[in-house]
């Protein structure tokens, strides 16, 4: 059980504005966040879930749901419930890059061609990571198409992270958009590999892994 604890979790994707009316996104639905808010609350932790837009709700009362757009909101949101967290997951689909600048009225389709000038976004489990303290754990996620071992393996470092749930896009059935994910829990000193799932069956291995881990 995780009676006590702490769990931060980001969730769904960040959606960066071009103007009022457009932004950059993608896929993500939020679904595998989400699962693992609602397992993470089941075992009995305190929620915080930063999410990004999506069409999902929770409605357990241990589930605090803090709703963002942006990237810089998202880490402004995680930057503040980090410190009293003893657990951190990032499952959001973060928007890599923004528009450097976001125009104040709707753009015109005047030009023939247009280009938008993008910058990096903060990373928001690396920036964490920097301070995060050896009693707190963080998890984070890598959806990869090639190399997907070594790119997860790359990522537990760069972002100081304890653990990384590889999603490889090779797999059918895997990712976004779908109900189901297949996944390999990645660790410093282990690859443990589990069959295709539902979303939240995959959420209560991962759960059950985290807990395993801070109960070692
Ligand atoms: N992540 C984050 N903030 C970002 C980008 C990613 O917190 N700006 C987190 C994701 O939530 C995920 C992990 O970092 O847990 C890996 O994200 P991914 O996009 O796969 O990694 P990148 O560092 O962006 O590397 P690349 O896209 O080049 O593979």
């Amino acid at each position: 059980m995780l009676n006590g604890k702490k769990v931060l979790l980001t969730a769904g994707p960040t959606y960066e504005p071009i103007d009022p009316v457009r932004f950059i996104g993608n896929h993500s639905t939020g679904k595998m966040g989400y699962a693992l808010a609602e397992e993470f609350a089941r075992r009995g932790a305190q929620v915080t879930l930063v999410s990004g837009p999506v069409n999902l709700v929770t409605l357990a009362p241990n589930i605090h749901t803090v709703l963002v757009m942006t990237a810089d909101e998202m880490f402004a949101a995680a930057q503040q419930f980090a410190a009293e967290a003893d657990i951190w997951v990032f499952a959001a689909a973060v928007a890599d890059y923004k528009p450097k600048l976001a125009a104040d009225q709707k753009i015109k389709k005047d030009a023939d061609s247009f280009s938008i000038e993008l910058v990096k976004n903060v990373d928001i489990a690396a920036t964490l990571g920097k301070q995060k303290r050896a009693d707190q754990f963080a998890v984070g996620f890598a959806l990869e198409t090639n190399n997907e071992l070594e790119n997860a393996q790359g990522k537990l470092q760069k972002k100081n992270l304890n653990m990384v749930i590889l999603n490889s896009l090779q797999d059918a059935g895997a990712g976004f958009k779908h109900d189901t994910n297949k996944i390999s829990i990645v660790e410093p000193d282990k690859v443990t590999s589990f069959d295709l799932k539902p979303k939240n069956a995959v959420a209560q291995d991962i759960v059950r892994a985290i807990t395993e881990r801070l109960y070692a």
